[in-house]
């Protein structure tokens, strides 16, 4: 009997997307199951019980999950957090877990441009705005979407700088931008602040009131990271004290109402994330995924396993 390749999202990939996994399953003989918009967790329970293994996107795999998938080996997260999955969970129980670095890097990367236009041009509205070329650029983490973010700014002739205590300073050099040593100074300097911080503990509210509170007059943040690495209460003093400051994010915060209802003219939540959902990007992390899934049956490949 074929084994099972769940495909399990609750924010659909792009028709192409599916039909080239479903393609490339049918060939290698593995059967695919799809689960699209489902409503409730339980679902995704049910569904997950009889199958060896699963694509996700931001869908959340939690212990519950993991404990109900008796068959499960192995998880794919289509995209590059993977903060929606209990990796720890996963690794008691046997279940492997990758993402697909990359893959859908550039779609992130041009949106933070979208939300940094939207917001120069005064979200459409008329009036004169301001123009990219020339303001100073802070990318905070330098991963892949900070690197597709260096190329693009460089096109907008922005001036290009980046703090990431964990990439050598060479290695941003070599992308043509500047590596800063201290965060602070990227938060003091820059006209614009890009955050690609992963969700992890030692990040949630990284982004505080000190930070915040020392940003550059006009400045912005374009959050297409998490909601979970900035302060909401730091965004909401500090704006209060402050009107010349932007805050636009690709997930809404928690306290979105209030801060909306604040400080509306300044600020811009997408209703869903919309960083990854290009139809390039469904196609390059979904395939990624499955041949991910199938290289790992067939050949043990465990590259991308996340929880080693
Ligand atoms: C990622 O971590 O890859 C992005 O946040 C994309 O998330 P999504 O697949 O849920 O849109």
């Amino acid at each position: 009997m074929s084994k099972k390749i769940l495909i399990a999202t609750q924010k659909p990939f792009a028709k192409k997307a599916v039909e080239e996994i479903s393609e490339i399953c049918k060939n290698s003989e593995y059967e695919m199951i799809l689960l699209e918009k489902y409503a409730e967790q339980a679902d995704l329970i049910k569904a997950i019980e009889n199958v060896e293994a699963v694509i996700i996107r931001s869908d959340k795999i939690t212990q519950e999950v993991i404990e109900n998938a008796k068959k499960l080996e192995i998880v794919v997260r289509a995209g590059a957090g993977y903060d929606n999955v209990d990796c720890q969970a996963a690794t008691k129980n046997d279940v492997v877990v990758m993402n697909t670095p990359g893959q859908n890097s550039n779609a992130v990367a041009e949106l933070a441009f979208g939300m940094m236009l939207f917001m120069a041009r005064g979200k459409f509205n008329g009036k004169a705005g301001t123009e990219l070329k020339d303001k100073k650029i802070g990318i905070h983490a330098y991963g892949n979407v900070g690197k597709n973010v260096a190329r693009i700014a460089k096109g907008f002739g922005m001036e290009v700088v980046a703090f990431d205590p964990f990439v050598p300073a060479e290695m941003i050099k070599k992308d043509g931008v500047i590596p800063l040593t201290s965060v602070e100074e990227l938060y003091k300097t820059c006209d614009y602040i890009s955050l690609h911080l992963p969700s992890i503990p030692a990040t949630q509210k990284f982004i505080n009131y000190d930070l915040i509170s020392s940003m550059k007059k006009g400045a912005a943040i374009i959050n297409t990271a998490r909601k979970e690495v900035v302060c909401e209460d730091s965004i909401l003093k500090v704006f209060a004290e402050r009107d010349d400051l932007k805050y636009v994010s690709d997930i809404a915060p928690v306290k979105k109402e209030e801060i909306i209802e604040k400080f509306g003219d300044r600020c811009f939540f997408t209703p869903k994330k919309m960083g990854a959902q290009t139809l390039e990007a469904n196609v390059n992390a979904g395939v990624a995924a499955v041949k991910q899934i199938i290289n790992y049956f067939e050949k043990g490949d465990t590259t991308f396993q996340v929880n080693k």
